[in-house]
């Protein structure tokens, strides 16, 4: 969990510089778009590396799941009779309890992420404009259902690393009482910077700053 977890925070952060980009103009952000997909060309054909990088994401989604669904039957079968003091959860229960059902909520948002901004299914400009044009009409003021679909989901996002980032440091034995708080900082920190730099170009968009 903690290694494919790993992968996909660095995606994340890389994909949150990416579409912060938009705040340099629809110049640059759609030059960044296009080097996406040429990305080590002439030595590699059109979109390899995108390629490579994406087939490397699918990977990682699926081991992450597969590991959540097998350390959930080990924890099952190591106790099968529920404990009578879980309810007075520990600091972290809400987070905990979240991981399983906003991790499915989070796989549900890539669906309608991908058929929007990767194969432009149900995106209203469609495949023939540009990718700043795409984003812009995506989040337009009228459409502010779609813009509160994605902070949910973005929301859903931050909990989901905040409590996995977290639960990292300790299966990779990173652990000790002497860097406990620091470690808990550390974890928030990467939550919040990621889930507001998120945030920021949904709302930009809806409120008018970028259009
Ligand atoms: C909330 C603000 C977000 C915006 C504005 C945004 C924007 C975009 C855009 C424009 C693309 C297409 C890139 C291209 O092919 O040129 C894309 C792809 C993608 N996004 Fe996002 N994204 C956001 C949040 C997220 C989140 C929170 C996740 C994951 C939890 C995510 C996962 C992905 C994935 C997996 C792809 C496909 C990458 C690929 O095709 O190689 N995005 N996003």
């Amino acid at each position: 969990m903690a290694v494919t977890g790993g992968v996909l925070v660095l995606f994340l952060v890389a994909h949150m510089v990416g579409n912060l980009k938009i705040f340099m103009g629809a110049e640059d952000f759609n030059h960044y778009a296009h080097w996406l997909r040429t990305m080590g060309e002439p030595a590699v054909p059109y979109r390899t590396l995108l390629t490579v990088l994406e087939v490397g994401l699918v990977v990682a989604v699926v081991l992450h799941m597969w590991s959540a669904v097998s350390l959930a039957r080990r924890a099952r079968a190591a106790r099968p009779v529920k404990y009578e003091a879980k309810k007075k959860s520990h600091a972290h229960g809400y987070a905990t309890h979240t991981m399983r059902y906003g991790g499915v909520i989070i796989l549900l948002f890539i669906i309608w992420h991908l058929l929007d901004l990767t194969f432009f299914v149900v995106n209203p400009k469609g495949g023939d404009a540009s990718p700043y044009e795409r984003v812009v009409a995506d989040f337009a003021p009228e459409r502010w259902y779609i813009t509160l679909f994605y902070v949910v989901a973005v929301l859903l996002v931050g909990l989901h690393l905040w409590h996995g980032i977290w639960s990292a440091f300790q299966s990779l034995g990173l652990r000790s009482l002497r860097n406990e708080h620091t470690l808990r900082v550390l974890a928030l920190t990467v939550s919040v910077v990621l889930t507001l730099g998120f945030l920021a170009v949904p709302l930009a968009v809806t409120f008018g700053w970028v259009s």
